[in-house]
């Protein structure tokens, strides 16, 4: 039994904040390899205030960036959910899907399968036409996920970052968007994420 505003899925339990969440998130902020596509790593004090940022939200709204729980293996793994940017761009305002995680659970879909059931909380639930997801171009692991749960990218939607400098290597992103009649797809197969990227070029360069 899940309590009020969590989603279980096969492996995964999306759940409110804790207080023992702190020191991992702390640990998966200040690995250079998680932070790869960010600004900085975070010291315990920026970790801390996000969390407590995150958690706030969740409790005003009822959905957000949840903890993420591998029930039976790992108590706080990262977390996956919903936000809402908070800068001005074309596509804005809008919701988007993210997630991060610790390093040492890459690599076993956990994203993934978080981010397939924060999609359909964001259509089913909370009744949302449109979810959007955004990175640099050469976060390569965050755009697959995109891609494994179905998102697509039109390269028309390209945008620079208003929070970076314009000298930023972290400035230009990649919009990718779910629409709720697109349905939640399970795109595992390399030959159709390939289709679809050859899709949205034609239809880019048909611009
Ligand atoms: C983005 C991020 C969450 C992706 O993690 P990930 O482990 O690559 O993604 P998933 O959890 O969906 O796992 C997919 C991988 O697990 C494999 N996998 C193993 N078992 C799987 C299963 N049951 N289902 C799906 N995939 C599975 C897949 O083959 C894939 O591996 P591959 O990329 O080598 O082909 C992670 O890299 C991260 O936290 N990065 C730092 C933070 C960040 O950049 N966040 C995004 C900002 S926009």
């Amino acid at each position: 039994m899940t309590a009020p505003n969590e989603i279980r899925t096969d492996r995964l339990l999306l759940r409110q904040w804790c207080a023992a969440d702190r020191e991992p998130f702390a640990a998966l902020n200040a690995d250079p390899r998680v932070m790869e596509h960010f600004p900085s790593v975070l010291t315990r004090a920026q970790s801390d205030a996000m969390a407590a940022r995150i958690e706030d939200g969740l409790t005003a709204r009822g959905w957000g960036l949840w903890a993420v729980e591998v029930v039976g293996v790992a108590p706080f793994v990262g977390f996956i959910g919903l936000a809402t940017p908070r800068f001005d761009a074309p596509f804005t305002p809008a919701t988007e899907v993210g997630w991060r995680l610790a390093a040492e659970h890459w690599g076993r879909g956990y994203a993934t399968e978080g981010a397939r059931a924060a999609l359909r909380h964001a259509f089913e639930v909370l009744g949302l036409e449109e979810v959007v997801s955004f990175t640099v171009p050469a976060n390569v692991r965050s755009r697959r996920v995109m891609e494994r749960i179905g998102m697509t990218r039109d390269e028309a939607d390209d945008f620079d970052h208003p929070g970076m400098a314009a000298d930023s290597p972290l400035r230009r992103h990649v919009l990718y968007r779910s629409r709720r009649l697109d349905g939640i797809r399970d795109v595992s197969s390399t030959d159709e994420i390939k289709r679809r990227a050859y899709v949205s070029s034609v239809k880019a360069s048909a611009r």
